[in-house]
């Protein structure tokens, strides 16, 4: 969800309020990805290298986290969405996380899209914490380094309930991944728009899936 701080910049706002007006974007987004029949949303909220922007924006941020998991749960429950956590939670304060688990409890069982929020994400540490896991699990049981398949590694991943995506949109005119789904992402058809994703609403999901639709999609064959 790129280009929040640019769109504030342009109107002479704080970087913050970017953020905001993105998590308005992103409801938006959340019922159009739902009426187009989107069965699993990701959104990258925080990575792991946003620590590093200024102590206020950082607060935004987790402030704008704890506003959605908090007052949108009843919107998500009103919308059969399942909320889902990808990332290192643990560093998170115990309110924030009472409150991240209260929403995932009680939107547990809808079964209309699964949206999960990417937060202290990022694709490298979630590959080496799954081979520190996986390698514990070798060491209990035994395994030998045969018995490790592409299937049994991605158990240990955050998304080892998430299919792989189709499709990863990224906005704001940038064109790489910045660490997001590496793994999982080894097939995906990519998108990059211009538009920064305060701006990103229904018409522009629309643009992207029909783009989608276009692609041909070989997954290494012919
Ligand atoms: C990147 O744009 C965006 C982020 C680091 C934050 C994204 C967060 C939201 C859209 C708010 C919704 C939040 C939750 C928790 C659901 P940028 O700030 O790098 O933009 P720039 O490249 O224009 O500076």
């Amino acid at each position: 969800m790129d280009g929040n701080g640019r769109w504030a910049r342009a109107r002479n706002m704080p970087r913050f309020l970017g953020h905001r007006q993105g998590a308005k974007a992103l409801e938006e987004i959340l019922n159009a990805a739902q009426d187009a029949g989107v069965k699993y949303l990701t959104v990258y909220a925080f990575s792991v290298d946003n620590w590093k922007r200024s102590a206020r924006e950082v607060r935004a941020l987790l402030k704008l986290l704890e506003y959605y998991v908090d007052t949108k749960a009843a919107f998500f429950k009103k919308h059969n969405m399942r909320l889902g956590i990808i990332g290192d939670t643990d560093v998170l304060a115990k309110a924030l996380r009472d409150k991240i688990n209260k929403t995932l409890v009680r939107t547990k069982t809808c079964d209309g899209m699964t949206f999960s929020i990417a937060f202290n994400y990022g694709a490298r540490p979630e590959i080496v914490r799954a081979a520190q896991m996986l390698c514990r699990e070798c060491l209990k049981k035994k395994m030998r380094p045969a018995d490790i398949d592409e299937k049994t590694f991605a158990r240990f991943l955050y998304t080892r309930a998430l299919p792989d995506p189709d499709l990863i949109i990224r906005t704001g005119g940038e064109q790489r991944l910045s660490n997001f789904l590496l793994w999982q992402a080894s097939y995906a058809e990519l998108y990059f728009t211009d538009t920064l994703w305060p701006d990103f609403n229904k018409k522009e999901l629309e643009k992207a899936l029909l783009a989608y639709s276009r692609r041909q999609r070989r997954f290494g064959g012919l």
